[in-house]
């Protein structure tokens, strides 16, 4: 839709998790106007869901070398090397900078970070806060340090549906449509040189999730629509340890953090066999995509609906002090994990992949830039390891800023864009697609699953295009159309990659192909779309 009003800006960050807050305050620091704008409220996104905390080398005898090495190895080869290094280098004094922007991290008495373990790393790494609530205290002080800073404008409620680009291509700004009391309703544009997409991932594209209702693809589908590279989509991580709460469960899911693991539980089966003993040296804290592999083959073996994590030995107080979230989380579910094993199973839970970007967080389309999950930096590779992501929306965050400020471009006349651009999806095609994708690319695929799943989306797309082009009907324009179309888009292209890449690695798991092809697939899938409708 064309925008009824504009206003300008230096940079305007689109999400409101650990990667866009941070760009936020580094770029206004630097002196730039910038707006941030967010689908809902400013602390819905992932962010504050993350539980078992944020990966770093600061403790004794732990080196950015030895973070770099358990990065690679659950990257299955197709981790981006300079990448992680500067994840893993600039991450010790990333954290340290959250610090000092006011986030308060789990400490002893004399002020010594304390660290857990997490799946794939070999040492005690990850800080956590609030014992289970690492991602809800960032949020707290980035939300806080932001509402703080001069430079920032915040606008809540506003969904970007599309970049602008001038004449030459180059990055001009956003459209996009602002709900809800005292804001500026309606479709809009923000001008501005630079765009920083940091809208997280597209865990909704699956029916259970631990992602929040938020994690639409949004970010992606703008990149896509936009013209831009987008890479690695059909690795989607499955958290191992997801609270079951039946075979019908949908949407949001209770997550089970891998800290419980670092702590001591075990992963036992209905008999109270841990079977994670003696497939992997690291038994229950292997990478995630083999303890998730582990789970399900357990399950099919078994008929189990779901496996279990016992932490009872932990007793009442260690319970309550170091998890409180999840504590309560499984008794408002009925399960005490006190006294009971915790049942759970395998769910959506991370996009490795993403919009492909450099080292300096720039996409392919000059001026946008990706930061957070909705990016492909190459520090994941085939999955990412435990506890990286905030600490990748930190670091990168501060590479953009820094890019940014090096760069400074005003915006460019933007190209008016097309009034209709897509015909939109109805609301209830969210679900629709949720179904397909759990029931062929979920964390068990072969080339008929996904061919059937690709079938069934192509011709949900198609029934939406027919219709538009027989007698010009759409959906009407408003968050949950535009979220199903989104879902819709990335859900395509993500079956089209998992059907592509015929070799089982990292969290991409074919049952056709079961094995790992180095020499055929040791490579990223890039896509970009030329013409685009929805
Ligand atoms: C967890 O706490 O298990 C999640 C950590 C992550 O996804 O990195």
């Amino acid at each position: 839709p064309a925008p009824g009003w504009t206003i300008a800006s230096d940079v305007v960050v689109v999400g409101s998790g650990v990667a866009g807050l941070t760009v936020a305050l580094r770029c206004a620091a630097a002196g730039a106007k910038v707006t941030v704008v967010t689908k809902a409220h400013l602390d819905d996104g992932s962010t504050r869901w993350a539980q078992g905390g944020i990966a770093a080398a600061l403790g004794d005898g732990d080196t950015p070398d030895q973070h770099l090495a358990d990065t690679l190895v659950a990257g299955a080869g197709l981790c981006d090397e300079p990448a992680v290094r500067a994840l893993v280098t600039e991450g010790p004094d990333a954290v340290r900078r959250l610090i000092a922007t006011g986030a308060h991290f789990d400490a002893d008495e004399v002020g010594t970070i304390l660290l857990t373990r997490e799946g794939g790393h070999h040492r005690r790494r990850i800080a956590h806060a609030g014992g289970d609530a690492t991602g809800a205290e960032i949020s707290r002080a980035l939300i806080a340090a932001v509402r703080a800073a001069e430079g920032i404008k915040l606008v809540e409620n506003a969904l970007v549906l599309d970049l602008l680009t001038d004449v030459a291509g180059r990055t001009a700004g956003v459209t996009l449509h602002v709900m809800g009391e005292g804001q500026r309703d309606g479709v809009g544009a923000v001008r501005a040189g630079a765009v920083v997409l940091a809208t997280g991932g597209m865990g909704q594209v699956f029916s259970a999730t631990t992602n929040p209702p938020v994690s639409t693809g949004d970010g992606v589908a703008l990149a896509l629509r936009a013209g831009a590279e987008v890479s690695d989509l059909e690795f989607v991580q499955f958290h191992p340890t997801v609270l079951w709460l039946g075979p019908d469960a949908e949407g949001q899911q209770p997550l089970v953090s891998e800290a419980v693991r670092g702590e001591g539980a075990h992963l036992v089966d209905a008999d109270g066999v841990r079977f994670m003993v003696g497939q992997h040296e690291l038994a229950e804290l292997a990478p995630r995509d083999i303890v998730a592999k582990a789970i399900m083959r357990r399950m099919r073996e078994t008929g189990a609906a779901h496996m279990y994590l016992d932490a009872r030995h932990f007793g009442a107080a260690m319970w309550q002090e170091r998890f409180p979230t999840i504590l309560a989380a499984c008794r408002a579910h009925g399960i005490d994990p006190v006294t009971q094993p915790i049942p759970v199973a395998p769910a959506a839970h991370y996009a490795s992949g993403g919009v492909r970007t450099d080292l300096r967080g720039r996409t392919t389309v000059p001026g946008l830039y990706a930061c957070g999950e909705v990016a492909c930096t190459g520090v994941h590779g085939a999955n990412r390891l435990a506890s990286n992501s905030l600490l990748e929306g930190l670091v990168f965050a501060e590479r953009i800023a820094a890019d940014i400020a090096a760069h400074p471009a005003g915006p460019g006349e933007p190209v008016l864009p097309d009034p209709a651009p897509a015909p939109l999806l109805a609301s209830e095609a969210r679900y629709e697609v949720q179904r397909i994708m759990t029931a062929g690319a979920g964390v068990l695929r072969s080339a008929e699953s996904l061919t059937a799943a690709a079938a069934a989306l192509e011709r949900l797309h198609t029934a939406a295009v027919e219709a538009y082009e027989r007698d010009g009907k759409t959906a009407e324009p408003c968050v949950e159309t535009w979220e199903a179309t989104n879902l819709a888009l990335v859900a395509r292209v993500l079956v089209a990659a998992a059907r592509r890449r015929e070799e089982t690695r990292g969290c991409h798991w074919r049952e056709d192909r079961p094995a790992r092809d180095d020499l055929t697939w040791r490579r990223h899938l890039v896509v970009r779309l030329t013409a685009h409708r929805t």
